[in-house]
């Protein structure tokens, strides 16, 4: 890998560690409103999996680079946002891009 290909990789895990991060501050704030087992089941799950993949850029990102970079404003704007601003980020996008 070139030193660019490399600190093009390290920017990317950066900003995935924010990405990550806000979706799991989303998913355990909709978990909090889940009115049911079977849901709050997979938001858990979800909450649970944020974290992995947090970590895992996290931990590649000081490979790569040393340290973790400081987030993109949007992310950090995001992930400050009052929740219920964060929450309908997160329906909007499920709109946008359904997964089923
Ligand atoms: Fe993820």
């Amino acid at each position: 890998m070139s030193k660019d290909q490399e600190e093009l990789a390290w920017k990317m895990a950066s900003q995935s560690v924010s990405t990550e991060e806000i979706g799991l501050l989303i998913s355990a704030r909709l978990l909090q409103e889940a009115e049911d087992a079977p849901t709050r089941l997979c938001l858990a799950t979800a909450v649970s999996d944020e974290a992995k993949h947090c970590e895992v850029f996290a931990r590649f990102s000081i490979s790569c680079g040393g340290f973790i970079e400081k987030p993109a404003q949007y992310a950090d704007n995001l992930r400050n946002a009052p929740p219920k601003v964060q929450t309908n980020f997160c329906c909007f996008t499920l709109e946008r891009f359904p997964t089923t």
